[in-house]
C-alpha cells in the first residue's frame, strides 16, 4: 500500500449533509424567485460585478461598432466584418449577463453616463486599422483576465453566474486569437 491510500484511510470521511432548514426556508421567501438562502450571502456582490461586466461589454459594443464603420484599407472590408460579428457577440454578452441581474434580483445598470467609467476595458476611437485592431486586442485581453478573476471568485457560491462567465469567458478568448491572428499577418 503506497503512503498515499494509508493516509486517506486514516482521515474519518467528513460527512455530507443537506441543510434542511435552508431547504425549508426556500419554500417562503417565494419573492426571492430564483434566489435562495444558499445563494444569499455573495447575491449582492456578484450582481454589482456584474454590473461591471455589463458595463464593459457595453463599452465593447461600442467601440467594435465605431470600429465596423470606419475601418477603411486594403484588407478593410473583412477586418470591418470581423469587427461587427464581435459587436454582435458583445452585445449578445451584455444582453446574458443584463438577464442573469435580473434573475438575481438586482438591477442591470445602462445609464450612459458613467459608462466607460464603470467598465474594465477602454472605448477607442483610432483611425487607422492596426490600431483599432490593438486597441481591441488589449480590451479583450482585459475581459479575459478580469472574467478569469471572477469565474475563481464565485467558484461553487453562484454556479450559473459561473457558467453563463465561462461561455463568455470562451468567446472572449477566441476574439484575441482572431485579433492576433490578423495583426501578425
Ligand atoms: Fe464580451
Ligand atoms: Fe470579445
Amino acid at each position: 500500500m503506497n503512503q498515499r491510500t494509508e493516509s486517506a484511510k486514516l482521515q474519518p470521511q467528513a460527512e455530507m449533509k443537506l441543510d434542511l432548514e435552508a431547504i425549508d426556508r426556500a419554500r417562503n421567501d417565494i419573492e426571492d424567485g430564483a434566489v435562495t438562502p444558499s445563494a444569499g450571502p455573495w447575491v449582492q456582490q456578484i450582481i454589482g460585478f456584474l454590473n461591471d461586466s455589463l458595463a464593459t461589454e457595453l463599452v465593447c459594443v461600442l467601440r467594435y461598432r465605431r470600429h465596423h464603420f470606419t475601418a477603411a484599407g486594403l484588407a478593410s472590408p473583412a477586418i470591418a466584418a470581423e469587427f461587427l460579428e464581435h459587436a454582435n457577440a458583445e452585445l449578445s454578452h451584455a444582453d446574458r449577463i443584463a438577464e442573469r441581474i435580473v434573475q438575481l434580483g438586482g438591477e442591470p445598470d445602462f445609464r450612459p453616463s458613467g459608462l466607460e467609467k464603470r467598465s474594465h476595458a477602454e472605448y477607442d476611437d483610432s483611425k487607422d486599422i492596426r490600431a483599432m485592431l490593438r486597441a481591441n486586442l488589449v480590451a479583450e485581453r482585459v475581459a479575459i483576465e478580469t472574467y478569469r478573476q471572477l469565474i475563481r471568485m464565485i467558484g461553487d457560491k453562484d454556479p450559473t453566474t459561473r457558467r453563463l462567465l465561462e461561455d463568455v469567458l470562451a468567446d472572449e478568448e477566441e476574439h484575441a486569437d482572431e485579433l492576433k491572428d490578423i495583426l501578425s499577418r
